[in-house]
């Protein structure tokens, strides 16, 4: 650890201030700089936000210092000061004084290793012990910031914290144009681009768990216009957090937008003692003046470098039984999908729901939850036996489990009602007949982890877990929190499941780990570092995930986005779509099955194991690639992205039709991400009929430069019609 910069307010302790002179402090990445400044009172103001700034100290010649317009622009604006807006924190100290005024104490740089550099700045409430370290760590290569919160009660009394962001950030544009993503259950991930004017505009959850079912968090903020793909400025961010969230934009008389994010503080005041200290989660940003690819690319970058389990790993294709069985199998059934999923080259196969209970068989989901024992009168043999089935047909097992919840017509029911979570006094609301358990509680916490080392454990070969979560926080209640501390009941109960994620990361590292929440619930930066994936949403019609998928694509990277190929007509749509169409979404992600392979025709099964073997060849230039999102479905009635791998010598582009769009108009996708100078052989993959061209030039050799600039044309025009292109380099 190289400490760069000594913690200035000890050098110059007993003489005047050092803030009484001004001080800039740049946090820099290798494109961009955030500028902080402490002006002549101690406060820590925002300056600036953007392109990296050659001489960032060039700002103290032209500050209107300490004004009142300087004033909202405070880096971590507090409740009760000059800034009458939405404020990053508030807190209640021991004497009832719920106001907040903090003064720089000194800040100090290290340099973690060759791309990471953490500037930490301390800061001090003038008139109380209470302590907020604000830090940012700067991702040099990923032009990405991290920034997050450490606060620490040094007080006689307890303290109580009402608001307490990771981020707050205040810009001065002329328009401000907000992407958000709202979602239900089958529908994560919708897109909603609108005019932020004057007032307050709100992205949260308070569901508690399963929060980003109905809103992701994140979001992308164009500055002056919408953003275009490769062009205009474009700030992007995401909170690291699974529990309730708040991403507040408010835009005020003057047109600054302030901007906080963090845990949602609703329902969750929090009390720290003296001596106690709190940290808020990660909050991620980047910023672009060359449209939002960019700020997908880098948050792409670098979650696949830090937040991510494996991030350079090829993923395996996976054929998961939910779609193809659901609670209707026996262990000859299973063998069977085994068997097929093997010889269509899947690797590994994933037995989903219905497998355990006995005195309450799991065989809908009425009864069984939390009674994590094999069903014997379904797998008699145990899953010992289809794990080593599995290894015989050579392909991987693995298994789902959903341990944080529990029908109360279960064992576990009977055994720990005092582990459920509950209101008291009050009948419990049941959704999809399941009750939560109460994480904050230590000892759920430990039958959580033992549920699931259990397993793995006694069956060491299982390869994959997939980790479901089926309901949110509607009792709020908690038998094992004392009464003065049910607010603390979501934050523990995060807290409380990541540490079982960490615990079970540490024990079984070499077990791939599926997020799941229904689907997209828990698509967040707080879960994913403990996973290698995540169910992008119930919803496996591919035209749907043509949107959908666009729309996870913009923070998060295809490595981690499972897709998968189901059954014709769709489960949830009723869309029947060529098997082809399945395949060219599906591929944009980590691919798999969810379908039952013995319902499929020959032809069917010989296309499908053809285009899974076309995938292992090319599945490395999707989830190590650089994603271009060419034609957008919210512009035409088709859309088109491409994948470019870091040395620009191979790329994928898959093209889509969305609706019938007019006769004789084909698809032109004008190629983005590839070298100009470079030449490439551009071929259709994934073909069905091998003698029918959707691109004449197949096979040919482009011109980077070509490709670039006046693109391909696609013959696709049918509703449902796609096309992949594979791209090489000739040398
Ligand atoms: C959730 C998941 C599905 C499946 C079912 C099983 O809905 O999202 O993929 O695992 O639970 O009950």
């Amino acid at each position: 650890m190289n400490i760069l910069i000594s913690t200035f307010g000890i050098l110059l302790m007993g003489f005047s201030p050092l803030w009484a002179k001004q001080v800039i402090i740049p946090v820099e990445t290798s494109g961009k700089s955030l500028v902080l400044m402490v002006g002549h009172s101690g406060e820590l103001f925002h300056k600036y936000y953007g392109d990296r700034l050659q001489t960032p100290e060039d700002i103290l010649k032209d500050i209107v210092a300490d004004n009142r317009r300087d004033m909202t622009f405070e880096a971590y604006s507090t409740f009760g000061k000059h800034n009458p807006f939405e404020v990053a924190f508030k807190a209640t100290h021991a004497d009832g004084n719920m106001t907040t005024d903090l003064r720089y104490q000194g800040h100090e740089t290290q340099k973690l290793d060759n791309n990471r550099v953490l500037i930490s700045i301390s800061m001090k409430d003038d008139a109380y012990d209470l302590h907020v370290v604000l830090n940012y760590l700067a991702y040099q290569a990923e032009d990405i910031i991290e920034s997050w919160v450490v606060i620490e009660n040094r007080e006689n009394g307890e303290v109580v914290l009402d608001n307490f962001s990771s981020f707050d950030l205040v810009v001065k544009e002329k328009e401000y144009w907000l992407s958000h993503y709202y979602g239900a259950w089958a529908s994560e991930m919708q897109l909603e681009e609108e005019r932020i004017g004057k007032g307050i505009k709100i992205i949260d959850s308070k569901k508690g768990v399963r929060t980003t079912q109905s809103e992701n968090a994140s979001f992308m903020l164009s500055l002056n216009h919408p953003a275009e793909e490769e062009d205009g400025e474009v700030i992007g961010g995401a909170l690291a957090w699974s529990g309730n969230y708040r991403l507040c934009f408010q835009v005020d008389s003057l047109n600054q937008m302030h901007i906080t994010a963090g845990m949602n503080p609703y329902a969750s005041a929090y009390h720290l003692k003296p001596g106690d200290s709190f940290e808020t989660p990660k909050f991620i940003f980047s910023h672009s003046s060359n449209g939002k690819g960019v700020i997908s690319r880098n948050f792409h970058r670098w979650a696949r470098r830090y937040a991510l389990r494996d991030g350079n790993t090829p993923r395996p294709v996976v054929l998961n039984s939910w779609e193809g069985a659901y609670f209707d199998f026996d262990e000859k059934k299973i063998e069977q999908m085994i068997s097929d999923a093997a010889s269509l080259g899947v690797e590994i196969f994933v037995l989903d729901d219905g497998w355990f209970g006995n005195k309450y068989p799991r065989n809908n989901d009425k009864a069984g939850l939390g009674d994590w024992q094999v069903n014997t009168s379904k797998l008699p043999k145990g899953i010992g036996h289809l794990v080593d089935y599995a290894a015989k047909e050579n392909i991987k097992f693995g298994i789902w489990v959903e341990p944080e919840m529990v029908n109360p017509k279960s064992e576990l029911a009977e055994q720990h009602p005092d582990w459920i979570v509950s209101r008291p006094h009050r009948e419990p609301i049941l959704m999809r007949q399941q009750l939560l358990l109460d994480l904050s509680n230590p000892d759920v916490q430990e039958f959580v982890f033992k549920t699931v080392d259990d397993i793995l454990t006694e069956n060491p070969e299982i390869a994959y877990v997939k980790w479901d979560a089926n309901r949110h926080v509607q009792n709020w209640g908690s038998s094992w929190l004392p009464a003065d501390r049910q607010s603390h009941f979501v934050i523990d109960y995060t807290r409380g499941l990541y540490s079982v994620y960490e615990r079970l990361n540490t024990k079984h590292p070499d077990v791939i780990l599926q997020v799941c929440s229904s689907g997209g619930g828990r698509v967040d930066y707080g879960s994913l570092p403990f996973h290698h994936e995540f169910w992008t949403s119930d919803n496996t019609d591919a035209w749907s995930r043509i949107y959908q998928q666009w729309n996870t694509s913009q923070f998060y990277p295809a490595i981690a986005m499972a897709s998968h190929v189901s059954a014709n007509p769709n489960h949830q749509t009723k869309h029947v779509t060529p098997l082809k169409a399945r395949f060219d979404v599906s591929m944009t992600g980590r691919l798999g099955m969810e379908l039952q392979p013995a319902d499929m025709t020959p032809e069917e099964l010989k296309y499908s194991k053809k285009a899974i073997n076309t995938y292992k060849r090319i599945r490395h230039i999707v989830h190590q690639g650089d994603l271009y999102r060419l034609n957008s479905p919210y512009r035409e009635n088709r859309a088109a992205l491409m994948y470019v791998t870091p040395a620009k010598d191979q790329a994928i582009v898959f093209g889509y039709v969305t609706r019938f769009h007019s006769r004789n108009d084909y698809m032109t996708v004008k190629l983005t991400g590839l070298n100009p100078d470079k030449t490439y052989k551009v071929t259709e993959i994934n073909k069905v009929d091998p003698k029918k061209k959707l691109f004449t030039g197949s096979g040919k050799t482009f011109s980077g430069d070509y490709l670039i600039k006046r693109g391909v044309q696609l013959k696709i025009r049918l509703l449902h019609e796609s096309a992949m292109l594979e791209v090489l380099e000739v040398k």
